[in-house]
């Protein structure tokens, strides 16, 4: 037998306090949701927009409705591709968790899952799109990374590490569209974003802070559904998926509680896709 100190907290996220970006839907929502699920204390939400249906506000107000949570969830809206507004954001993190938890509380969990995307024929590019692409999931990670980097470290111990995780794409190491609606500049900045969160990985290891990218093929939402539809729909592409079906919340939000809890503290550096297998397929799953 051998003796596995805390098992019963292996994958829980007691006390934790956690920042998502891009919260407000789609990915970072389900991740926010396992996380409060997993017990986590504060779980921020941030995006651009407040109100509307598709704002942080009914996103918070959800998340609270929650049941049987400890936690609370707060939303701060920001502009992540922005620094000036990295910088606020952080500023406001660090009142909201004086607030709810106390002095001597820092962040435990960062989720860099901002991202825009942009297809279209390779020629014709505008610059503004691979401008968006980039200072966003490049520049933009870079950022929330280097300026959260006081709140992660400061109660970060080894025993208890204090978490990165980047939401790249497998689009960071295929080259998934080209043509009519090709997706290069994304795809590059995906590849930007593993290759972000290893050198992280080496840069923060040391301050007790891991850094790992989930890198999700097809998940339904806003981002993804237009390109779903190009490319046949949803049952096509759940036909052509190893596991007959696409990404659902819950895959995602499972591996980022288990990446940020007990569980997952030695893992470093590592780009986990998340896509049932569809990155080895080539795109089409013949059995012949
Ligand atoms: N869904 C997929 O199939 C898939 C596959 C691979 C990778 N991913 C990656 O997963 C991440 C989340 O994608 P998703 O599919 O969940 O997209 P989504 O449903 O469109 O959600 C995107 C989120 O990011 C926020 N956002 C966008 N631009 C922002 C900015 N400049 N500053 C702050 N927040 C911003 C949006 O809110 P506002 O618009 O209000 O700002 C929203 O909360 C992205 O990095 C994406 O590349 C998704």
């Amino acid at each position: 037998m051998s003796e596995l100190k805390g098992f019963n907290q292996f994958f829980r996220l007691d006390g934790k306090v956690a920042i998502v970006t891009g919260g407000s839907r789609g990915l970072g929502l389900h991740c926010a949701t396992g996380f409060l699920l997993a017990g986590a204390k504060l779980v921020i939400v941030t995006a651009r927009k407040a109100g509307g249906p598709q704002g942080i506000d009914q996103a918070v107000e959800k998340l609270n409705a929650l049941p049987n949570i400890v936690g609370k969830a707060v939303g701060i809206p920001a502009n992540v591709a922005e620094t000036e507004d990295i910088e606020r954001l952080v500023q406001s993190t660090q009142d909201i968790i004086a607030k709810v938890c106390g002095p001597n509380k820092g962040l435990d969990i960062l989720v860099a899952n901002a991202g825009a995307t942009w297809g279209g024929p390779f020629e014709p590019t505008p610059d503004w799109s691979s401008k968006k692409v980039l200072d966003l999931n490049v520049r933009g990670v870079f950022n929330l990374a280097r300026l959260y980097t006081p709140l992660l470290t400061k109660y970060a111990t080894q025993e208890d590490p204090s978490r990165i995780i980047v939401m790249s794409s497998v689009a960071g190491s295929n080259v998934p569209h080209v043509g009519d609606n090709g997706t290069i500049m994304y795809s590059a900045s995906k590849a930007a974003a593993h290759h972000l969160a290893r050198n992280l990985a080496m840069e923060l290891g040391r301050r007790h802070v891991t850094t790992n990218t989930i890198a999700p093929g097809f998940f339904p939402s806003k981002l993804a559904n237009g390109l779903i539809d190009i490319l046949g729909g949803q049952e096509e592409l759940d036909r052509q998926n190893p596991r007959g079906r696409l990404g659902v919340p819950e895959d995602v939000a499972g591996l980022a509680v288990f990446l940020c809890s007990p569980a997952g503290s030695y893992i470093n550096g590592e780009d986990i896709a998340l896509d049932g297998g569809a990155r080895l397929s080539n795109g089409r799953h013949f059995k012949l």
